[in-house]
């Protein structure tokens, strides 16, 4: 492997279901000239071509095959932001068969120069564990539940408090109990907890530790 200066810089942005990776991540790119993919829209894209195919998210075999045939036209579409959609896809992201497809793209997005902010899950742990920028961020459970609950709002999506605040919780659970790359932060990974921080504060935070790792002018 190059040393890490001549690599493309690679920023990794874990944590569980809204902690805020998304915003972040997309600052993060913008502000250091990175593409940025948002890793949960690729378990999205294979949770839609499953369902269409009438598929289960229980199948791992059928859920791998959709993964492997996954392409960029995949995360377009409009309805992986349905909530069925982000419910299969918390299912099937249990399947190790399933992730294993998708390690290919993920790491030859993050390959391509001039680098790339991945945020999910496992992208400090296993997809990238050589990024040179590890951030996890936590928030308590009320308050991703509260994210949650405005960012579903504001897409003229109703929902009770309550249920938004169950399937948090259940997504935690799946997401840290299963045994293919379960959610966990690496060990060189920066923790931020955001529960009483705003987007402005998390982004100026994330941006100092990417900044104490860059090569000096
Ligand atoms: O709605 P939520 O924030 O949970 O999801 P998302 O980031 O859009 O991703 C959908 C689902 O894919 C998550 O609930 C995770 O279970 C799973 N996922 C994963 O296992 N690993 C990743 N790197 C990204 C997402």
């Amino acid at each position: 492997m190059p040393p890490a200066e001549e690599r493309p810089l690679v920023i990794a942005v874990d944590g569980p279901a809204a902690a805020g990776k998304g915003t972040l991540a997309r600052r993060l790119a913008a502000h250091y000239g990175l593409r940025h993919l948002d890793t949960g829209l690729l378990y999205r894209a294979v949770a839609l071509r499953l369902l269409r195919q009438k598929g289960e998210p229980g199948q791992a075999e059928a859920a791998a095959a959709q993964a492997r045939a996954v392409t960029d036209a995949d995360l377009a579409d409009p309805a992986l932001r349905d909530e069925a959609v982000g419910e299969a896809a918390s299912a099937l992201a249990v399947h190790g068969a399933v992730r294993e497809a998708l390690l290919d793209y993920q790491r030859a997005f993050a390959a391509r120069p001039p680098g790339a902010v991945l945020d999910g899950r496992d992208i400090g742990t296993v997809v990238c564990p050589d990024a040179q920028v590890k951030i996890y961020l936590e928030a308590s459970v009320a308050v991703r539940a509260a994210r949650r609950l405005c960012e579903l709002r504001s897409r003229g999506v109703e929902s009770i408090e309550s249920r938004v605040l169950d399937e948090i919780k259940a997504r935690d659970a799946r997401d840290s109990r299963r045994s293919a790359a379960p959610l966990k932060p690496a060990a060189d990974a920066c923790r931020i907890d955001t529960t009483a921080l705003g987007p402005d504060e998390v982004f100026e935070r994330a941006a100092a530790i990417v900044d104490a790792r860059l090569p000096s002018p």
